[in-house]
């Protein structure tokens, strides 16, 4: 997980980065009530920031920049750290700030990166020692996107996303996301899919992917969520087509959405298509548009 030089005070500052899903296929419905997917994870540049402080009264404290965003008990960085204290017994309190960025129930797993950098800042903080494969279990138990941010900055996901095998890309990739101001929820997204009866594979994007080819990854993204997600929210369709009008190397939504990206095929490429969609005028009720590239 890369860390910032130390805030004010030298408190330890964590990057909490954003995630794209490049290929998403659903293979069935769980018993359990998740579905079993293999995606395609892959970190972005574009971040939030934790900062983590001891807190001497023995309490977990949560401030945010965003004063939208609920910072009680629900929020997964308060959970992250009551179930850390809870599993390791330790009565240490922690002042936690976070710089939020990334926008939330956007397919872009903002609160899951949180809550894994609070479980690997929290680590280090309260010198609890735990491994990776100790963090990362609980992290299973928060949500199913939450595993992969210990292991940036790409992995292949199976089970319900929280079986983590981790990828080299092959070659920094340049993206453009777009987040549409009205979110989608996750559960009626799944709710929504029909399960394939033949799956596509991911093979053929893993093989593009680490040969750092960027055109036949274009080619080849896929996600079976876009289609419930399309049906949900017309301004996911309506932004897959002004994306497709730019002529990028392949676009995409982002896990349940509601955020797409377009892929470039280098940088130059992604920075003309930024630039053309901040064109389209002042965008106070429009989605937010982000140039980002994938972390190494
Ligand atoms: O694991 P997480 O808490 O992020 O999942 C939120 C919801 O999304 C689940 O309760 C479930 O409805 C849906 N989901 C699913 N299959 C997955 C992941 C999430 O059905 N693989």
């Amino acid at each position: 997980m890369p860390s910032e030089p130390d805030g004010p005070g030298g408190a330890p500052t964590l990057r909490a980065p954003a995630k794209v899903n490049l290929f998403l296929e659903v293979l069935g419905r769980r018993p359990d009530g998740y579905h079993a997917v293999e995606t395609l994870m892959l970190a972005v540049s574009l971040c939030d920031d934790l900062e983590f402080r001891d807190d001497p009264a023995g309490a977990v404290r949560l401030t945010c920049t965003d004063p939208a965003l609920g910072i009680g008990p629900d929020n997964l960085v308060v959970r992250a750290a009551d179930l850390l204290r809870q599993r390791t017994g330790h009565q240490g309190g922690a002042a936690i700030r976070l710089v939020k960025r990334i926008p939330w129930a956007a397919g872009l797993a903002g609160g899951s990166s949180d809550a894994a950098t609070t479980l690997a800042g929290l680590n280090r903080l309260w010198r609890l020692g735990l491994t990776r494969a100790a963090l990362a279990a609980l992290a299973a138990e928060l949500g199913s996107d939450v595993p992969f941010f210990l292991s940036p900055p790409a992995a292949w996901c199976t089970g319900r996303g929280e079986i983590v095998s981790p990828l080299r890309p092959g070659k920094r990739l340049h993206l453009v996301l777009v987040s549409p101001r009205t979110g989608l929820s996750t559960p009626e997204v799944f709710r929504g899919v029909a399960v394939p009866d033949q799956p596509v594979s991911g093979d053929a994007i893993q093989s593009a992917f680490a040969a750092g080819d960027a055109e036949a990854v274009g080619r080849l993204l896929f996600n079976r969520l876009q289609e419930p997600a399309e049906r949900l929210s017309p301004e996911v369709a309506e932004w897959r087509r002004h994306l497709t009008a730019l002529d990028p190397a392949g676009c995409l939504m982002s896990g349940s959405g509601s955020s797409l990206f377009a892929l470039g095929r280098d940088r130059a490429d992604a920075v003309r298509m930024a630039a053309a969609l901040r064109r389209r005028g002042p965008e106070r009720s429009g989605p937010r548009v982000f140039l980002v590239r994938s972390c190494v």
